[in-house]
């Protein structure tokens, strides 16, 4: 394919924002690099980045020669050495040579580092190179600098002869991001064009909200694994699950704070039911390690709502403006909206709900399912594992049923102190395989034993599981946990944390909304889960 003519910045139709997809490229081969180069036009991306510093055996002007005869999308040319955290060992000189082949071969851009850019300038002056943009980039491993550092940085590259300026910095916190935001907002403003990315997991938001903050253009890879830096999403993610193409600069970001996150199947959720409604929003994984600085990073009316999980959801109570009864009465808050207003937070609770109809349901079902107006948990013994968020929120629930609560807890006073606050009895976890009051026992599991990795623990060995009539499981990654398996052998209803989590997506979705959910559209996103 030669398609020299290749536009650089044409916006796709129905485009939100101007900032591109970027895919970067590594591979040992030329042949390689081509596959790769063709499979991101086929998937959607604006341009390719090819990382020369990969290739195993590399003849400049040959290989950058078919490179760019071949390429059915813009090439951007790094050559990344060692010392800025890439994988080229050998001299210097070369290295700028091979770049300075990749312009005069017509290449859309190039990446020179800072450290070298006014030896590079220096290198071509007076030659002219109408086609080739220059990147001058610095990449900071380490963490993100202040606000002035960072301008001061843009300055500095600027200065150089910049085409376009890169600053890929690390984030040591979430809250390290909002100062890349600002200086890509400042850097619109003034017209310059910013590629700023903010490294690892906790720095994803910055690869994403970028086509909101205008910065030129993100970086999306082919295979989610391959990557060429920390944090790095998928262009596959970007373009269906953020809907970056729609991404502009009024719409409203959402969020699941927690710590681990990675695993949650709530932004493919309510990403695809932000689009079915048409509204003006996208939700985003936030790895956050300390909520309070936040919420108070992200204050604007930019950020209008928040899920939150483990561990944060018993700290949000104290953060929120205001707190819902209920969600006060349980002490955890996994719901928060900036309310339009005033710009306050206002902290729900919406895991109880889902926890517990769907363990009605599961009682019910059992029964011959005969819709009563009294809860089939009404006189039940009700053993709570957990007394964290989840468990505080099972429990109450249980409570408000008319259920007997027992909290089972490695730590027997954090036990005690949930059944004090509820009306309950408490038992430590080590008494629980010994437990049997009577038959027909109902077991909520609420703790993170079992979570993804360790899949194989459990709190509660099988023989005990008999005294049980229902188990459930407030973990839906994996669906199946070990507990629900052998509840499931031993002839025992399980209820899933499937049911829960479908339970209180519906309600965040309308609390973020103030729309109805689109419930079937819900269960058939989450038919393969
Ligand atoms: C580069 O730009 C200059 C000035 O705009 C123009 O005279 C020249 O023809 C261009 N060269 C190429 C190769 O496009
Ligand atoms: C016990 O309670 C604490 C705090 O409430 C919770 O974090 C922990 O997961 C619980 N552990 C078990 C095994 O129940
Ligand atoms: C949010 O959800 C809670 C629990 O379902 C509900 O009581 C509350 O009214 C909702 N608030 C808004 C603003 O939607």
């Amino acid at each position: 394919m030669d398609c020299p003519n290749v536009l650089i910045t044409a916006p796709s139709v129905g485009r939100k924002n101007a900032t591109l997809i970027c895919v970067p490229v590594i591979a040992e081969s030329v042949e390689k690099m081509k596959i790769h180069m063709h499979k991101a036009k086929a998937e959607g991306a604006d341009l390719v980045e090819l990382r020369l510093d990969s290739l195993n055996t590399f003849d400049p002007f040959q290989d950058i020669n078919t490179l760019i005869h071949h390429r059915p999308l813009p090439l951007l040319f790094t050559y990344r050495p060692k010392w800025e955290g890439g994988m080229y060992d050998g001299d210097e000189n070369k290295r700028l040579d091979a770049l300075r082949v990749a312009m005069e071969l017509g290449a859309d851009y190039i990446d020179v580092e800072l450290k070298v850019a006014h030896q590079f300038y220096d290198s071509i002056r007076g030659k002219t190179y109408n086609q080739t943009r220059v990147v001058v980039s610095s990449h900071n491993f380490e963490l993100t600098p202040s606000t002035e550092d960072l301008s001061n940085l843009v300055a500095r590259i600027q200065a150089t002869g910049a085409d376009i300026v890169k600053i890929a910095t690390t984030a040591v916190d979430i809250a390290d991001v909002a100062r890349m935001f600002q200086i890509m907002v400042h850097s619109q403003v003034r017209h310059v064009p910013l590629i700023g990315i903010v490294m690892d997991d906790r720095g994803l938001i910055s690869r994403v909200l970028c086509a909101k903050f205008g910065g030129y253009l993100t970086f999306g890879t082919l295979e989610s694994g391959v990557v060429s830096a920390p944090g790095q999403p998928s262009l596959k993610d970007l373009l269906h699950l953020y809907n970056f193409r729609a991404l502009a600069p009024d719409t409203k970001v959402y969020g699941l704070i927690g710590k681990p996150v990675s695993h949650s199947k709530s932004p493919m959720l309510l990403n695809e039911a932000f689009k079915s409604v048409g509204f003006n929003g996208v939700y985003i994984i936030l790895l956050v390690d300390n909520i309070a600085n936040f919420l108070r990073t992200y204050s604007s009316t930019d950020f209008m709502g928040f899920s939150v999980t483990i561990p944060h959801k018993e700290t949000a109570v104290k953060l929120c403006d205001e707190v819902d009864p209920v969600a006060k009465s349980i002490g955890a808050v996994n719901c928060i909206i900036r309310r339009p207003t005033d710009g306050k937070l206002i902290g729900y609770n919406t895991d109880y709900i889902g926890a517990i109809s769907a363990i009605e349901d599961g009682l019910r079902g059992k029964h011959n399912g005969s819709s009563t107006v009294v809860s089939p948990l009404a006189g039940k013994l009700f053993v709570v594992i957990g007394a964290g968020g989840a468990g505080k929120a099972v429990a109450y629930g249980a409570k408000e049923k008319g259920a007997r609560v027992v909290i089972a807890n490695r730590t027997y006073d954090r036990a005690r102190e949930l059944a004090d606050a509820i009306g309950g009895e408490a038992l430590p976890l080590a008494d629980l395989d010994n437990f049997h009051l009577e038959d027909d026992m109902i077991l909520a599991n609420t703790t993170s034993i079992g979570m993804i990795p360790k899949v194989d623990e459990t709190p509660i060995s099988k023989h005990a599981l008999k005294h049980y009539s229902l188990v459930f499981d407030v973990v839906y990654t994996p669906k199946m946990t070990r507990l629900l398996k052998e509840a499931e052998e031993a002839g025992v209803t399980i209820v899933t944390g499937f049911e829960m989590f479908i339970g209180q997506a519906y309600g965040q979705f309308e609390n973020f909304t103030g729309l109805p959910a689109p419930k079937k559209l819900f269960r058939q996103i989450m038919k393969d889960y």
